[in-house]
C-alpha cells in the first residue's frame, strides 16, 4: 500500500552537496525546528535548544573551523541541535531525544525537496568546540549535531535496505 509518509522516509538520503544561492526561507526553516520539536522524548522532557542558521559568512567560517564538515561551505542553512542536559530523570537520555528530533528535521527537509546532512557534534569535541566559540552556545548546553540544510545538487543512492534475515520474529 503506497503512503505519502513510509515513501518520504524510504526516499530520504543524506545530501552533501547543495545549488548555491542564499538560505533557505524563515518559513522552511521553521518548518524544520517545529517538526523537530514535535519529536518524541523520554519523559516528555524535551531537552532541546535549536541555534537557526541563515547566514553564508558563518557557514564557511563553520566549515572551516570543523574537520569533515565542508558540506556546510556549499550552503548558507543550518540547524544546531543542542541539549540542555540539567534535570534529567535518566542520565544520557537526552541522546536518544536528541536523535529522534535530528531525524525529524532531517525528514522535514526532504519533505519540503530540501537537502540535509547530520553531521555529529557529540562525541567529536572540536567540531563542539567551533560550536560554541562561533554560535556562542554556553555550558553546560551541549552541541548534539548541526544539520547543514540547503537545495541538493545531487540524488542519494536509493538502493534496497531491507534484510529480511535481520528480522527475528516473535523471538530471536
Ligand atoms: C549519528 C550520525 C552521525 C553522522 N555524522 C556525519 C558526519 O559527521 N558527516 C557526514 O557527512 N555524515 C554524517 N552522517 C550521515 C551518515 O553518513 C549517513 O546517514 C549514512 O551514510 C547513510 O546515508 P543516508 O543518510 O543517505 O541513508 C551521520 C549520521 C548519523 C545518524
Amino acid at each position: 500500500m503506497k503512503n505519502p509518509l513510509i515513501d518520504s522516509i524510504l526516499t530520504r538520503r543524506t545530501i552533501r552537496k547543495f545549488k548555491a544561492g542564499g538560505p533557505i526561507s524563515d518559513e522552511a526553516m521553521d518548518a524544520l525546528v517545529q517538526a523537530g520539536m514535535a519529536s518524541p522524548t523520554g519523559f516528555d522532557a524535551r531537552p532541546w535548544h535549536f541555534v537557526t542558521i541563515q547566514d553564508a559568512e558563518i557557514m564557511q567560517k563553520l566549515a572551516a573551523a570543523m574537520p569533515g564538515c565542508d558540506s556546510c561551505a556549499l550552503t548558507a542553512s543550518a540547524v544546531l541541535i543542542c541539549a540542555d542536559p540539567t534535570g534529567e530523570k535518566l542520565p544520557g537520555i537526552w541522546v536518544q531525544d536528541c536523535s529522534a528530533c535530528a531525524q525529524n528535521i532531517q525528514l522535514a527537509a526532504h519533505a519540503q525537496g530540501l537537502g540535509a546532512v547530520w553531521l555529529a557534534m557529540y562525541m567529536v569535541e572540536e567540531r563542539i568546540q567551533a560550536c560554541r566559540q562561533l554560535l556562542g552556545v554556553p555550558e553546560p548546553i551541549i552541541p548534539f549535531t548541526l544539520i547543514a540544510v540547503g537545495v541538493p545538487d545531487e540524488t542519494g543512492n536509493l538502493m534496497e535496505r531491507y534484510i529480511p534475515e535481520r528480522v527475528h520474529r516473535n523471538r530471536w
